[in-house]
């Protein structure tokens, strides 16, 4: 009994488990986690399995920061990332001014999110899943038959360089946009609005 306490095994047999359930929902890195976690537990508990040695006090931290790190994966919030029907879009002044909001906007704020694969891992899906939604909620242009928000203040955001958020041009460099692009952009949602206005 001790000898098979004291294998890896014994730490493992549970985590693999839980592991592999969650890999059918689709995350690889989730089961590494996982899979992380066991293997430092067992390094921290196994000298004082028997009664041996005591457990190591740096190991058995990095051990629990790995099994909070596993266990956070197992929230249900942010994994669902069906993106709801596009019920009406702007008629676009022009098929440029449409890209550029793809490249831009469309990922928080449209029904065309690209959810890329560590925002299947928790806390970035938390985070992803929230300005998602808020963002969806003040402007969606998968919704142009519904009243929007705040369509006074797109030019500006984009101008100062609020819209799109910085955190989110550092993981996504396609969305940065230079001064040129952003001028036309401007213009071009100026236009649209003109000609196309939601609700
Ligand atoms: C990473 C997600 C994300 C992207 C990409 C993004 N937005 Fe937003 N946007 C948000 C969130 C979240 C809010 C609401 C909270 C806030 O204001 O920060 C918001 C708010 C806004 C608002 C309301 C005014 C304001 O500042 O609160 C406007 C207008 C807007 N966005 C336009 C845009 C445009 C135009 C683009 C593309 C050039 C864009 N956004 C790209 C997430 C995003």
């Amino acid at each position: 009994m001790s000898r098979l306490a004291r294998s890896p095994l014994a730490f493992m047999v549970a985590p693999i488990a839980a592991g592999a359930a969650w890999l059918g929902y689709g995350s690889i890195v989730a089961g590494v986690t996982v899979l992380i976690a066991a293997s430092l537990a067992w390094v921290a508990l196994r000298p004082a399995l028997p009664a041996a040695g005591g457990v190591r006090i740096g190991w058995a931290i990095l051990a629990a920061v790995a099994t909070a790190a596993a266990l956070i994966q197992f929230v249900p919030y942010g994994r669902d990332h069906t993106n709801p029907p596009i019920t009406a879009e702007p008629v676009w002044d022009r098929a440029e001014t449409r890209a550029l909001a793809v490249r831009a906007c469309y990922d928080c704020h449209s029904s065309e999110t690209a959810w890329p694969w560590y925002t299947d891992v928790a806390p970035l899906s938390w985070l992803a899943t929230n300005h998602v939604e808020e963002g969806r909620a003040i402007l969606d242009f998968s919704s142009w038959d519904r009243p929007q928000h705040e369509l006074d203040e797109m030019a500006e955001t984009i101008a100062e360089g609020e819209m799109p958020p910085r955190y989110y041009t550092i993981l996504h460099s396609t969305a940065r946009l230079s001064a040129a692009e952003k001028q036309q952009l401007i213009d071009g949602l100026r236009a649209t609005l003109a000609a196309s206005p939601p609700g």
